[in-house]
């Protein structure tokens, strides 16, 4: 999708389409209004008759109407009168890219950015357009069968802004444009299937990556976790003939002496569950277990191209979670990378084992803040359902703003605790600590395992196996939390 700014006047201007919006109740938006004057009140019209589409995400496509230049005036219905709520903006712009996909429409110049949306700028509402519209045009990359067609929309045509200058506006585009090409990039990893989205598919990704952003990209063989003591990490690989791979990217936008903002993203190619073998119905669904790991590959990429002026590196650890005669068995104790050993009773709770080796890793990147992100639980799907990220965090500062960032983006976390208490449920008789504790709260016990590999950093942990993709009839990854992690790294960055 591109996108251009337009100085034409409404009714007169030379595009395929205009799309405007209507609202609940009495008024007009003032696109609206104009087009209803040109048009010798043919939207007054329709208005006594009952026809304009005023529920959000409701659209009404009109051809040639009187007065109206462009061929195409797409109605699209935006809900409450006065201001509209941030989700009936968001819902107002997917339906109009929607509305118009398959359509003869190239081009459309979409005026919804002038309508009010409650406690949001101009600007905001532009980047929120643009995103949601870039997101709306995205297709499932197809590795077995016929592409699909592309959107049929390819360009949108926004008014000149008020309040937000020319320059301001270029960077608000190249912004967008970055962080939709990182959340596909992270859509189109999450969505390949598991035989080819190995742990060596990945890291071969991540060398590409590397090449075409100039990032710093480094691969940890199985040899290289082996001399770290990585024994959490490789006990979840031992039942699986892909070896595993510790991934390393580096971007550098700021002076060495910065300290980096380090990600670390879960990067499950398959989670079986191993010996604790999962249930047959939806196990395809794991093939989205390496979310987190691809969010930052999304990031890392919308990070470079949006040449942010910080450090930030991406770690992902990557294997597959298999059973066979070499795999980890409940009972098995391994030391992990930090010292600490883990009794690994439950070897579906392997996201944990991965990340606390990668963890410990991180520290010799001195983070100034470090995030790790995954498809961790299943129980945070019981406890934020499909809407929030879990989000965890030793440093409430570093919680708030990743809490906000999520907000402003629509793509929200919510704070759940890491409270000593819970802490208890990893006793083990054995060993430090067992990988498990028991069913109630565990999400929070799991972020608490977590938590004792990452006591020397301020860290946070965003549970994302609610969020990180659809399953059903809309199957697919949703490239979440890309969104989230590029507005906090701005908002570090002052942009
Ligand atoms: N990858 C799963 C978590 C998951 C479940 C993500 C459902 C998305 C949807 C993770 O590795 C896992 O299996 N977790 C277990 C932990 C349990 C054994 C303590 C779970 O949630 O059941
Ligand atoms: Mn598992
Ligand atoms: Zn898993």
């Amino acid at each position: 999708m591109e996108f251009s700014i337009t100085a034409q006047s409404l009714e007169k201007a030379a595009t395929a389409c205009l799309v405007v919006g209507i609202t609940e109740g009495a008024r007009f938006s003032p696109s609206a209004k104009i087009i209803d004057q040109a048009s010798q009140r043919y939207l007054s019209r329709l208005k006594t008759q009952g026809d304009l589409p005023t529920k959000a995400g409701k659209t009404l496509l009109l051809h040639n109407l009187p007065g109206v230049a462009a061929p195409r005036v797409l109605l699209v219905g935006t809900g409450s009168a006065k201001s509209l709520t941030e989700r009936d903006y968001r819902a107002a712009v997917r339906a109009a890219v929607l509305a118009l996909d398959g359509g003869g429409a190239g081009t459309a110049l979409f005026c919804l950015a002038e309508l009010p949306v409650k406690g949001r700028d101009e600007a905001w509402k532009l980047e929120q357009l643009m995103l949601v519209a870039h997101e709306a045009a995205y297709r499932i990359t197809r590795v077995a069968d016929q592409q699909d067609p592309a959107c049929t929309l390819e360009r949108i045509l926004l008014p000149t802004p008020d309040k937000v200058k020319p320059s301001a506006m270029k960077t608000l585009m190249g912004h967008c444009k970055a962080i939709a090409n990182g959340m596909a990039l992270t859509r189109d990893l999450g969505n390949l299937p598991p035989n080819l989205c190995t742990p060596g598919y990945l890291a071969q990704q991540a060398l590409s990556l590397g090449r075409t952003w100039k990032l710093r990209v480094q691969v940890l063989e199985q040899s290289d976790m082996e001399k770290l003591g990585m024994g959490a990490l490789l006990a979840v690989s031992a039942g699986s003939r892909q070896p595993p791979k510790l991934i390393v990217m580096q971007y550098s936008g700021a002076s060495r002496q910065q300290k980096p903002v380090v990600l670390v993203g879960k990067g499950i190619t398959f989670d079986t569950g191993g010996i604790s073998l999962k249930p047959a119905p939806e196990m395809d669904e794991m093939k989205f277990d390496m979310c987190g790991a691809a969010s930052v590959f999304g990031t890392l990429r919308a990070v470079a191209e949006m040449k942010l002026p910080l450090n930030l590196v991406g770690i992902v650890p990557t294997c597959e979670n298999m059973p066979d005669g070499n795999a980890t068995r409940p009972g098995d104790i391994v030391r992990s990378m930090s010292g600490q050993t883990v009794e690994i009773l439950n070897t579906d709770a392997e996201g944990r084992l991965i990340l606390c080796d990668a963890l410990t890793y991180a520290e010799r990147f001195e983070p100034e803040v470090l995030i790790d992100v995954a498809t961790l639980t299943g129980a945070c799907v019981i406890a934020l359902g499909n809407e929030a990220s879990g989000l965890f965090a030793n440093d409430e500062k570093l919680q708030h703003a990743l809490q906000v960032a999520g907000d402003h983006m629509g793509d929200r976390a919510w704070p759940l605790p890491l409270w000593d208490e819970y802490q208890e449920g990893l006793k083990s008789n054995f060993a430090d600590m067992a990988n498990v504790a028991g069913r109630a709260g565990g999400s929070i016990t799991a972020a608490c395992f977590l938590s004792r590999f990452t006591t020397q950093q301020r860290w946070a942990h965003l549970d994302i196996a609610g969020v990180a993709y659809k399953g059903g009839k809309e199957k697919g990854a949703t490239g979440r939390p890309v969104k989230l992690f590029c507005r906090y790294l701005l908002q570090r960055s002052g942009l």
